[in-house]
């Protein structure tokens, strides 16, 4: 068990900047910025990285740093004087949450620059550590305000910090440099961008996390500077470069990762009503859903022995498998219960009996599963299922790995192929359809297309969302290749009305 100190720090997100990191902020800040403030804020300052780090690279300015420990406080207080620092340098003792941030803000006249780096942690991580280092704590548990500005129930303090900031700057001139989650300060640019007036630009430079902070997430140093304009957002490759490699930007509707790539080939958006992504299967059970094959035999995920019918049984490919391009042979099975979404289960009893013996068996699993999309459902259901998991062939990418590879996937030991539910994919009507449209997929214009919508670092990239977003048909025409495209889509037009 993690011990109280470990515990308090993980509350508190007690991860104290590296000097060196904190002055290379601040050289960031004046040599790509050309910030020069009157007043500089440290709202978490912990024993004073950013507070030291500022006072001496921004001479002149004073720098007011604020911090919830009183040891930190007394300690960067220490260092301040130990430097020379304490004529325009002070930290005092204060909770972010109940100071009150516009009378310290309004005394302070001119150009503000708010820099740090807030606590790395959740609202959900508090809440188990039932810990009150939380915004508006007596509404915490009612959770509505914060749901409102964060847009989600659980949420990084950071994010909801770093809103605050952006909320001090609303009237007035300024910077905030942040070291947080990539993920978070892609959320502020949205919460940012949302609103009327965009004040904003930002800028992301990543970091080290593991190297600075031990932690194996990807941060950043996020850099808001009032501007109007778009409320785009510069990406640097690092807090070495001097210009951006490439800018996040809200464009027809949609957050692209590039807009200088999506500019290129932004004909190439719109619904393909002929090429439709899915998602896999969601059974949400895998212990008794899937199930390995050994000598001959089946054992589930409990180890047991399985003696079921191949009527509901088909391959199974992971994510893992897909996104590793192990797709040649399949190591599992999957118990594949219905046709459609909804449809009645109990003729599994009548075409199959030892399957319905074995799902009986282990109702206690199945019938316990949370999620509320089984209640009022046949017994058994499963999700992500439909016509399209049985087509022969299929093309399929995993959503979380983090390299946009497609794969055409055969039947194999003569049935289709049935993914998880983190993999997206496309139901094929042949093997020449499936080469035909994954030569599509894989072009020049189509990956570029994609890439500039893919963020890779986030933890499920590829989406059936931003697959649905490209036209293979706008790509068949910037390829010469419309022709064949609409063969194919009269012949699977003709196949389904043959089927019905
Ligand atoms: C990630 S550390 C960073 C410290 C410092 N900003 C730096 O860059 O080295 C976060 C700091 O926030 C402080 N902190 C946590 N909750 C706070 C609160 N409610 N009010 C003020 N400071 C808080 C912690 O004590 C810790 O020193």
């Amino acid at each position: 068990m993690a011990g109280k100190k470990s515990i308090e720090k993980w509350e508190f997100g007690d991860f104290q900047t590296p000097f060196l990191l904190a002055k290379k902020v601040v050289e960031v800040l004046k040599r790509n910025h050309n910030i020069s403030p009157d007043h500089i804020i440290e709202p978490t300052c912990g024993k004073g990285a950013f507070v030291l780090a500022a006072a001496e690279g921004f001479q002149g300015s004073q720098v007011h740093g604020y911090e919830i420990n009183p040891k930190y406080v007394d300690d960067a207080n220490k260092e301040i004087l130990s430097k020379n620092l304490g004529g325009l340098s002070k930290v005092k003792e204060a909770d972010f949450f109940d100071t009150a941030w516009e009378n310290e803000i309004s005394s302070m006249q001119g150009q503000l620059l708010i820099i740090g780096n807030p606590p790395w942690v959740t609202s959900s991580e508090l809440g188990m550590l039932n810990s009150k280092n939380l915004p508006e704590k007596t509404n915490f548990q009612g959770r509505k305000g914060i749901e409102a500005i964060t847009g989600s129930g659980n949420f990084d303090i950071s994010e909801w910090m770093l809103l605050q900031h952006v909320s001090w700057l609303s009237n007035r001139e300024g910077a905030i440099a942040f070291l947080c989650k990539t993920s978070v300060a892609r959320k502020v640019m949205r919460q940012v961008r949302q609103s009327k007036e965009h004040k904003f630009f930002g800028h992301i430079y990543p970091i080290d996390a593991k190297a600075y902070f031990d932690a194996s997430v990807e941060a950043c140093l996020f850099v808001l500077t009032t501007e109007t304009g778009h409320a785009d957002c510069d990406v640097y490759d690092s807090l070495e470069s001097t210009t951006p490699s490439h800018v996040i930007g809200e464009r027809d509707g949609i957050i692209v990762s590039d807009v200088e790539i999506y500019k290129k080939w932004r004909h190439l958006k719109g619904q393909d009503s002929a090429y439709v992504w899915r998602s896999g299967l969601k059974h949400d059970c895998s212990n008794v859903m899937e199930l390995e094959e050994v000598d001959g035999g089946y054992i589930n995920g409990f180890g047991e022995k399985v003696d079921v019918e191949d009527t509901y049984i088909y391959p199974l490919l992971k994510s893992s498998d897909i996104g590793n391009g192990r797709v040649k042979s399949y190591r599992k099975v999957v118990i594949v219960t219905q046709k459609n979404v909804g449809e009645d289960t109990s003729e599994i009893m009548k075409f199959a009996p030892k399957t319905w013996d074995y799902l009986i068996q282990h109702e206690e699993y199945l019938d316990r599963r949370k999620s509320t999309i089984y209640k009022g459902k046949p017994r058994f259901s499963i999700f992500g299922v439909g016509q399209y998991s049985f087509t022969d062939w299929k093309i399929a990418i995993s959503g979380l790995y983090k390299n946009i590879q497609f794969n055409i996937i055969p039947p194999m030991n003569g049935k289709p192929v049935i993914f998880d539910d983190t993999v997206n994919l496309i139901p094929m009507g042949s093997k020449k359809e499936a080469d035909f449209i994954y030569m599509l997929l894989v072009s020049h214009p189509a990956k570029e297309f994609i890439s500039s919508l893919v963020f890779l670092d986030e933890k499920r990239p590829v989406t059936t969302k931003i697959l649905r977003e490209l036209s293979l048909k706008e790509v068949a025409k910037e390829l010469g290749l419309i022709e064949e495209y609409n063969e194919f889509v009269m012949s699977s037009k003709a196949d389904n009305q043959l089927d019905n």
